[in-house]
């Protein structure tokens, strides 16, 4: 039989890191108030990173990827297929994984974009897994990337205080041990308007708000439930159980969310990987950057269960289980 598995993984963050205190005095400049207490209390996140205005998701995408190669001891020409996850993509075509293709030197391969907002990586994972067990590839690149300072409304301190940039990117490969052991997506568009970016270009002109709007206690209580449930199928699904989970990686939005969605898999919070706090939430980039971390750091070891877990505009959910 023949399975997918993580060969290697790899991060990159843009170097400017801007604390809540320097959020805090910009905004103030605006006439608008917020706080370093408010920011942590409500959110758990003490600083995130925002890359320069000529760089692009691609850039970021590009020294991630670099280090799950590396990481995974190969090549860029070795890969045969590149799924990119994410909502700021550098054009509105050709799409950011074709762009990354080039600059990687991967040229041939196919390459799309999987466009699921923060559930993007676990979605991205997903397909590229059913390719490979499908025989449709052998060695994917996996890549959330994003720059949503981009799409941020710095006069709205409601959104604009939780997001960061960032990249993060695994190389998965054929093996014939289970590393990707089951996953669970699911979406209900009947929730676009509680989480979007409602513009769009037309006309040669940008048509509505190109910016972030967000009903941040509508998202908070989907979130909990149905990362639960999405975690707990996908248990099912490998015939495991909550206790079988050594670390949970969820998309790192929030720390109340996701110290809410441990509870309710009866994880402490000791197997939960935790970045938001010093990410922000990178929407399609937390979940490898996240799990990037934790294998640098000697937290995730080979042999563990681990269950990443996305949640984002859409609304979409999902939750990948492997085994590293
Ligand atoms: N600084 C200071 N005060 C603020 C700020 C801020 N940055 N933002 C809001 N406030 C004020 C509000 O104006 C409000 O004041 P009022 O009571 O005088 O009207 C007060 O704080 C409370 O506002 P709430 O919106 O009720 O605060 P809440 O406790 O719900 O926290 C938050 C807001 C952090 C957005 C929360 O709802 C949340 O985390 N939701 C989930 C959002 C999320 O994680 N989204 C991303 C997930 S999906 C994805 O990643 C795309």
């Amino acid at each position: 039989k023949r399975y997918s598995r993580i060969t290697g993984t790899g991060s990159y963050l843009p170097p400017r890191r801007v604390t809540n205190q320097d959020l805090a005095n910009e905004l103030a400049q605006r006439g608008i108030e917020t706080s370093d207490a408010w920011i942590v209390e409500r959110t758990g996140i003490h600083a995130r990173h925002f890359a320069d205005p000529q760089v692009t998701s691609s850039d970021l995408a590009l020294e991630a990827s670099r280090r799950a190669l590396e990481a995974a001891g190969c090549q860029a020409q070795d890969l045969d297929l590149i799924i990119f996850a994410t909502s700021t993509p550098d054009m509105v075509f050709p799409s950011a994984a074709c762009i990354l293709q080039n600059k990687l030197g991967a040229n041939g391969c196919p390459a799309f974009d999987v466009q699921a907002v923060c559930s993007g990586f676990v979605y991205a994972l997903t397909v590229a897994d059913a390719m490979i067990r499908a025989g449709s590839a052998r060695r994917a690149l996996v890549v959330g990337a994003e720059v949503f300072s981009r799409i941020l409304d710095f006069n709205d301190r409601t959104t604009c205080v939780l997001f960061g940039d960032g990249a993060g990117a695994v190389v998965l490969e054929a093996s014939d041990t289970p590393g990707i052991l089951a996953s669970d997506l699911h979406a209900d568009g009947k929730y676009v308007d509680i989480l979007c970016v409602p513009g769009t270009v037309s006309g040669g002109r940008v048509l509505g708000d190109p910016l972030l709007k967000m009903d941040g206690q509508a998202v908070f209580k989907l979130a909990v439930g149905v990362l639960e449930k999405a975690a707990r199928a996908a248990l099912d699904k490998a015939g495991l159980q909550d206790v079988d989970i050594d670390w949970l990686i969820p998309h790192q939005a929030n720390i109340r969310i996701m110290q809410g969605t441990a509870k309710k898999l009866k994880l402490p919070l000791e197997k939960l990987v935790v970045t938001v706090d010093q990410h922000g939430n990178t929407s399609a980039a937390s979940i490898p950057l996240a799990l990037d971390h934790a294998v640098r750091s000697g937290q995730v070891r080979p042999g563990q269960h681990v269950m990443l877990e996305g949640v984002g505009g859409g609304f979409t959910w999902g939750a990948v289980l492997l085994k590293m």
